[in-house]
C-alpha cells in the first residue's frame, strides 16, 4: 500500500486514473447485472404461455402464438431449397434416379410414385398428391386404409380421442380425407400443459408395452429421440386386433434388428402383397429410422435426434430449439460443430463417404433383385409348381426386406454405417444363393440361359414393363386434386371455426 500511495503522491492525474477506471468498471458490472436480470425475466415470460392451449387442439398457429420464435423455426420445414447430395428438403422423384425400384415394388402402390420426404410442413399435402393414395371419390372408396394419417398430423391425437384407438384405425383414408388437415406439429410432441415432451401415439407406448419396457420411465434425453420414433420406424397394419381395423403395430417384440424383424414378420406369416411379377410374398420396409440409428455409435454414446436435427439456436439472447427439422447438413455449425471440432467441409466429407459407400453395394443388390424376380417369372412360366417355387419365393422376400430395410431410411447410411453395410451384404448373400436354386429349376425345365433384363432406363419403362396405367392413375389423380380436396379443406375450414367454442368456451 505504501508504494502505491508515494507513487500516486508524485503523480496525483494516476489517482484520478485509477478513482475514474473503477468507476467505469462499476458502472459496465452494473449494466451487465441490470442485462442479465432483464433476460432472465424474459426467459421466465418466454416460457409462460399468454394463453391456455387445449391438449387436443390440432392448430400450430394456436400453440404458436405462445412460442413465437419456436412457431417460425417449425414454419422454417416449408423451405425446400435444401438439397445435399444423397437428401435435403427438395422434391426428388426416386423412382426417376432408380427405375429399377418400380420392378422390386410391382403390385405395390411405390411402384406407382415415391417422393423424397420433403419438411413436415407438407406432411399433407404431400399425402394427398401422391398416386400411392390413389384418387377416392366417396368416403368408402380405397385404396388407402384410415391408419396411413396416424403419422401426419396433429388433427389424430383429436380424432383418436373422439373415436377411439380401434375406431380410428378402422375404415379408409378417404373417409378421414376431411378430418385430417393440419401438418405435424406441437401437439403430437407436447404436454400442452407444460411443453414437457409427449408420446401421443399408442403404438409406440404398445411396442414398448410388449418388449416389457415402461416409456413412461424413459430418460429426458431419450426422449428426445422418442418423439420421433413415434412416426421414424417400422410398423405394420395388424388385422387380427379387431375385426376391419388396421391396427398399428410395431414389429419389435423380437428386436430391432433385420433378422429380428424378419423372423417376427415370418412367424406371423405377415406380407404387405405379392408380387406380381415373381409371386413372391412380400414385406416393404416403412422407414426404420430409430431402430437403425438405435444401433450406431451416436446412440451408443447417447446424442439424441434432436441434437443434430434440433440444435439449439440463440435469438436476442433466448436460446431455444431450432424446430426446422431437415438435414443437418444444411446447419453444420449448430449441429455437428457443438461436439466436433473438425471443419465442416470435413465432417460433410465424413457423411458423403459412407453414403456412397452404402449406396454402391445397395444399388448392386437392386440389380441382383430384379433379375431374381424375372427369373423367378420365367420359372413359373416354364412350369415350376408351389413345390418347387416356395424356398426361392421366400428368399427373395427375404434378401428384398434387407435392401428395403437398409434404404427406406434415408439417414441409415450415416446413422449406422456399419449396421447398413452389413445388412445390404446379407441381402446380396442371399439373392445370390437364391439365383443359384432358380438357375438349377430353370435348368431342370431344360432352360440354360440368361433371362432377359428388362430394360429400366428411365422410371416410365420400368412403368410400363410391370404394366401400370400411369395415364389413367395421372388423370384420375388430378380429379382427385381439383374437386375433392378443396371440399375436404372447405369443410376443415367449417369446423376449425368452431374451435374456440369447443375448445376454449369463446364466442
Ligand atoms: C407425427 C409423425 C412424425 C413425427 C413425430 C416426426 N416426423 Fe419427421 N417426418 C414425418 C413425415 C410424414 C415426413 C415426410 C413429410 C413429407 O415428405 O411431406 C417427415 C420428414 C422428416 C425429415 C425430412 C425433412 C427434409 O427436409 O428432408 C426429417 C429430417 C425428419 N422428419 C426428422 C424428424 C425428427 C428429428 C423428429 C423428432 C424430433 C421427427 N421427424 C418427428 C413424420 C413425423
Ligand atoms: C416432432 C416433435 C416436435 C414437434 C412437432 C414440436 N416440438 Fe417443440 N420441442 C421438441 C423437442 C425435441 C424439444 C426439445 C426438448 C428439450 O430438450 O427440452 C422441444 C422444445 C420445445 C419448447 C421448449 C423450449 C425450447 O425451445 O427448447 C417449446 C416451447 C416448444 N418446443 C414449442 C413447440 C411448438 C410451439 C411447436 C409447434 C409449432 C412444437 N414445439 C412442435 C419436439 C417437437
Ligand atoms: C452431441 C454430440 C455429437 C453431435 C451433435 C454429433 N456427434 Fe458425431 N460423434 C459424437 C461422439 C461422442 C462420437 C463417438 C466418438 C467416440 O466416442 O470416440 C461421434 C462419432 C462420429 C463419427 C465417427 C463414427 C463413424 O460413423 O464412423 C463421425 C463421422 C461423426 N461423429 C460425424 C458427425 C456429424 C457429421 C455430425 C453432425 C451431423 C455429428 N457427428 C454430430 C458426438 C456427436
Ligand atoms: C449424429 C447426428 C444425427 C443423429 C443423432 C440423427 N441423425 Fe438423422 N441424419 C443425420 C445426417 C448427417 C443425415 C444425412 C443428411 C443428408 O444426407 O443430407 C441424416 C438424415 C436423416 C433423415 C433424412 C433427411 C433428409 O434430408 O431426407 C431423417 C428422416 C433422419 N435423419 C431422422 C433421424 C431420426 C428420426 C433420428 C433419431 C432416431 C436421427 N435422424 C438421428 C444426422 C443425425
Amino acid at each position: 500500500m505504501s508504494s502505491i500511495l508515494k507513487i500516486t503522491e508524485k503523480r496525483p492525474w494516476l489517482a484520478w486514473l485509477i478513482f475514474f477506471a473503477t468507476v467505469v468498471v462499476v458502472f459496465l458490472l452494473g449494466l451487465l447485472a441490470s442485462s442479465i436480470v432483464e433476460r432472465r425475466a424474459e426467459a421466465a415470460y418466454v416460457n409462460v404461455p399468454k394463453t391456455k392451449v387445449n391438449q387436443l387442439d390440432p392448430r400450430n398457429e394456436v400453440w404458436g402464438a405462445n412460442y413465437p420464435r419456436e412457431f417460425q423455426s417449425y414454419y422454417g420445414t416449408a423451405d425446400t431449397t435444401f438439397r445435399s447430395k444423397h437428401n435435403g428438403s427438395a422434391m426428388v422423384d426416386m423412382l426417376e434416379e432408380s427405375p429399377a425400384m418400380v420392378v422390386l415394388w410391382a403390385g405395390y402402390g411405390f411402384s406407382r410414385d415415391y417422393k423424397q420426404g420433403r419438411g413436415h410442413y407438407y406432411a399433407v399435402t404431400d399425402m394427398h398428391n401422391s398416386l400411392r393414395t390413389g384418387a377416392p371419390k366417396l368416403p368408402t372408396d380405397g385404396p388407402q386404409p384410415s391408419t396411413c394419417m396416424t403419422c401426419k398430423s396433429p388433427d389424430v391425437p383429436r380424432l383418436m380421442n373422439e373415436k377411439g384407438v380401434t375406431a380410428f384405425y378402422t375404415g379408409t383414408w378417404a373417409e378421414l380425407g376431411p378430418e385430417v388437415a393440419n401438418p405435424i406439429g406441437c401437439a403430437d410432441c407436447h404436454d400442452a400443459e407444460t411443453m414437457n415432451l409427449a408420446i401421443t401415439r399408442p403404438a409406440l407406448v404398445e411396442a414398448f408395452e410388449k418388449m416389457g419396457k415402461d416409456i413412461k420411465k424413459a430418460s429426458y434425453q431419450e426422449m428426445r429421440s422418442l418423439v420421433c420414433a413415434q412416426c421414424h420406424v417400422e410398423y405394420y397394419f395388424d388385422k387380427k386386433v379387431a375385426e376391419g381395423a388396421n391396427y398399428l403395430t410395431f414389429p419389435w417384440n423380437n428386436g430391432f434388428s433385420a433378422e429380428a424383424m424378419e423372423e417376427y414378420y415370418d412367424n406371423i406369416e405377415f406380407s404387405d402383397w405379392t408380387h406380381t411379377v415373381s409371386k413372391a410374398p412380400m414385406i416393404k420396409a416403412q422407414h426404420p429410422d430409430y431402430e437403425v440409428y438405435m444401433t450406431g455409435i451416436h446412440a451408443q454414446r447417447g446424442v439424441s435426434c434432436a441434437d443434430c436435427h434440433m440444435p439449439y439456436k440463440s435469438e436476442g439472447g433466448q436460446k431455444f430449439t431450432d424446430h426446422k427439422m431437415q438435414s443437418p447438413l444444411n446447419n453444420i455449425s449448430s449441429s455437428c460443430q457443438v461436439c466436433h471440432r473438425e471443419e465442416a467441409a470435413t465432417l460433410m466429407a465424413n457423411v458423403y463417404e459412407r453414403q456412397d459407400k452404402i449406396i454402391e453395394n445397395r444399388v448392386k443388390l437392386e440389380e441382383i433383385l430384379v433379375r431374381a424376380h424375372v427369373e423367378a417369372k420365367k420359372a413359373w412360366d416354364l412350369g415350376a409348381n408351389e413345390n418347387e417355387m416356395k424356398e426361392i419365393l421366400k428368399g427373395i422376400r427375404h434378401a428384398q426386406w434387407r435392401w428395403d430395410y437398409a434404404a427406406a431410411g434415408h439417414g441409415n447410411s450415416f446413422h449406422s454405417p456399419v449396421e447398413t453395410g452389413r445388412v445390404i451384404s446379407t441381402g446380396i448373400a442371399i439373392a445370390q444363393e437364391t439365383r443359384i436354386k432358380l438357375a438349377r429349376l430353370l435348368a431342370s425345365k431344360g432352360f440354360n440361359q440368361e433371362v432377359t433384363y428388362p430394360d429400366l432406363s428411365t422410371k416410365a419403362k420400368a412403368q410400363e414393363f410391370i404394366g401400370l396405367d400411369m395415364k389413367k392413375l395421372n388423370k384420375d389423380k388430378q380429379d382427385f386434386l381439383k374437386n375433392i380436396v378443396p371440399q375436404w379443406i372447405n369443410t376443415a375450414k367449417d369446423r376449425e371455426a368452431t374451435y374456440d367454442k369447443v375448445f376454449y368456451n369463446k364466442e
